[in-house]
């Protein structure tokens, strides 16, 4: 992270306390003060199987557990020898519990016609049958419990259905995000060997269609392992359909009974994969299982957001179920919980920039859920936008995804909550499952740009290298010292990247990848992250990946990415490029845009570079390595303060920064 905004955050110390009338609007506040906070945190941590063993008895379980935790560092179980399954949790327990008539999510689709967005509304029991079809759907595509189901569509509510039928057969989901590209999908149906597909036709996005199935049979050509593509229509785009392995959606769910019963599976049974970038190229199959998972994303989405059935309440979460907010936080998570979860199809600024702030309104949303880097679009965008909206149905602010800086946050508070919604800034990753450190929002006092304290049952910590705990203000590494329900069981096939990355570093302890630093009130504020890992846009991005793919493009022959500060993405993605001597002579504007749309079309829009440099060598100390601090200095245009007699060629810096444009 770029060191002038930790210079913003260390200043910062306006406080907020929950607004008065919190209760009042709320009805039952879960934490209603900072002793409930503590004395609960507190026991958390002192008691965990009592604590966590009582709060999975809220849910329904098959079988009951005999432990709630066994933990072998790094291996934890959760309700050990309990089974459950989490779409039950999710759906067909409001139904037999009587509330098969309640909503259970809203949708709009992008496209805006005369009549206004497509708008519609599903009942629990609605959801529940159609659920049961495409479970049933998935298992005459040959699906068992246990095999991977890979799903690749756009946001529409049968993505949700598609993510729940796994769950109700016990296959894992590995849903990967509609803006990643053809090669992205290759990856992950290989390494997950993921025999089955679904997907749409296409997917709207800003008025426009991405290609999703055209990206699926490409990605087939080269995953011969592939049996069967359900697809359900969205766009109405041609396309063949392959015989014998391809299958509309329309046609096959339908036609199937709703009578599929959810699947009594193990505690510690795969729920899903999500892959998520790393500091090597390749991304990880991060393991979420049933029993803790479910528990853990429930029982946060009530205390953080405090959520209440029955109260009118509507939850609004832009994320994309591509992401791990999307799944813990649009659909395992809110579900359970009983308040409508509402999904949105396109693009924050369709058909205008006020898109957002009208399903606020048309759904009387009472929690919006979002990142900094979309706070500080519409920021840009005006205060207009909001303006021309009734946003008073508004209680609880939330936002995820990177480090929000207090203009944003102050922005947000005033033209968004109107001054009176409490702001949620949850950190945490897809490996955690769910909010590790959040404020509360009848409880904790907030400090722009600080998200506060930790989660009940998380022990969190700023520590040193050996595990040490940092004084108040000193910079460290962010760990977890003991498990929680939600945190990852393992990375798909690679026991020792599993180790490596997350229990090695500081013994005994899980190393999340940010740094961090708790100020004298105990209040966390993250840095960033300390790997080669880019937040871009609230997304994470191996620079090893959009490395590998310059150099896969056969015109670039060695390639070094690094982080830049960025208005609103708040890192940009930065790429010093040495040419191909074929290609030498090429360098230039031309050649940047075929570059920056090389890697877009092979990851995805997300990975396209937002500046390109060539050069003639890469700065590498005697070792070889990439002095990568230095190219960020560069990147960020700043003089470095890095002692370059490493440099194996002084020449380099010279040139590096003669190509300035
Ligand atoms: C990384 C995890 C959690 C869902 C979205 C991203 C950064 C996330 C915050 C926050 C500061 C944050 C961290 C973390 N991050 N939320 N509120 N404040 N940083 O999930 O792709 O797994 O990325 O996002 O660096 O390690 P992810």
């Amino acid at each position: 992270m770029a060191s002038d905004s930790i210079k913003s955050v260390l200043v910062e110390d306006r406080v907020f306390a929950p607004p008065a009338d919190f209760a009042a609007r709320m009805g039952e506040v879960h934490v209603p003060d900072m002793a409930a906070y503590r004395a609960m945190h507190e026991r958390s941590i002192r008691d965990p199987e009592g604590f966590w063993g009582e709060v999975a008895r809220g849910f329904r379980w098959f079988a009951p557990w005999t432990r709630v935790v066994e933990w072998n560092l790094p291996d934890a179980k959760w309700f050990v020898g309990g089974t459950a399954n989490a779409c039950f949790n999710a759906v067909d327990r409001q139904v037999e519990e009587g509330h098969g008539d309640d909503v259970a999510s809203g949708w709009e689709g992008e496209p805006v016609g005369p009549g206004g967005p497509e708008v519609r509304r599903g009942t629990y029991r609605e959801l529940r049958d159609e659920v049961a079809r495409c479970a049933e759907a998935l298992e005459s595509l040959g699906v068992r419990k246990g095999d991977v189901v890979t799903i690749y569509m756009g946001m529409v509510p049968e993505l949700a259905v598609a993510v729940l039928a796994c769950a109700r057969i016990g296959a894992p989901h590995s849903v990967i995000f509609g803006g990643f590209a053809a090669q992205a999908i290759v990856d992950r149906v290989q390494d997950a060997d993921s025999k089955v597909i679904v997907t749409c036709d296409g997917a709207w996005r800003r008025g426009g269609v991405v290609p999703l199935k055209a990206n699926v049979d490409a990605a087939c050509e080269r995953l011969p392992g592939v049996r069967s593509v359900l697809v359900l229509r969205r766009t109405g785009t041609e396309g063949a359909m392959k015989n014998g392995r391809d299958r509309w959606w329309h046609e096959l769910v339908p036609a199937q009974p709703a009578t599929r019963a959810c699947e009594p599976v193990d505690s510690e049974h795969p729920l899903f994969l999500l892959y998520t970038s790393g500091s090597t190229g390749k991304p990880k199959g991060i393991l979420h299982t049933t029993g803790g998972y479910m528990v853990y994303v429930a029982a946060t989405a009530r205390w953080t957001f405090n959520l209440q059935p029955g109260t009118g309440q509507v939850y609004f979460c832009t994320a994309d179920l591509g992401w791990i907010t999307g799944h813990s936080y649009i659909v395992y998570g809110i579900l359970p919980n009983r308040v409508p979860t509402v999904m949105y199809e396109g693009a924050p600024n369709f058909p205008a920039e006020d898109r957002f702030w009208a399903i606020v309104e048309r759904h009387k949303a009472t929690h919006f859920y979002t990142a900094p880097t979309a706070i500080r679009s519409f920021m840009r965008w005006g205060d207009a936008h909001p303006a021309k909206h009734d946003l008073s149905s508004l209680r609880v602010l939330g936002t995820v995804g990177e480090p929000i800086n207090p203009e944003a946050w102050i922005w947000y508070h005033e033209r968004i909550g109107g001054g009176r919604c409490p702001i949620v800034d949850t950190i945490w990753q897809t490996e955690t499952g769910g909010h590790v450190i959040t404020p509360l929002p009848g409880a904790t006092p907030t400090v722009p740009g600080s998200c506060t304290l930790p989660m009940f049952g998380v022990d969190a910590a700023v520590v040193d290298e050996h595990g040490t705990e940092q004084p108040a203000n000193a910079g460290g590494l962010l760990v977890i010292r003991r498990p929680w329900p939600g945190m990852l069981r393992g990375v798909h096939g690679d026991r020792q990247r599993f180790v490596d990355t997350y229990w090695s570093r500081v013994k005994g302890m899980y190393l999340a990848g940010d740094g961090a630093r708790r100020d004298s009130r105990g209040y966390f504020w993250i840095m960033g992250r300390i790997d080669d890992v880019l937040n871009v846009s609230g997304h994470r991005l191996g620079t090893a990946e959009v490395e590998s793919s310059l150099v896969g493009s056969k015109l670039v022959v060695e390639a070094a990415v690094v982080g830049m500060p960025h208005e609103i993405k708040g890192t940009g993605v930065a790429a010093f490029c040495v040419l191909h001597p074929d290609h030498a002579k090429d360098a230039g504007d031309a050649m940047r845009r075929r570059l920056m749309e090389h890697v877009a079309k092979d990851i995805g829009a997300i990975a396209r570079p937002d500046v390109i440099r060539f050069t003639n060598a890469l700065p590498k100390t005697r070792s070889g390595k990439i002095m990568r601090r230095l190219l960020r200095d560069v990147a960020a245009g700043k003089e470095t303060t890095q002692d370059t007699t490493t440099l194996e060629d002084f020449g380099v810096l010279a040139k590096l920064r003669e190509s300035d444009e």
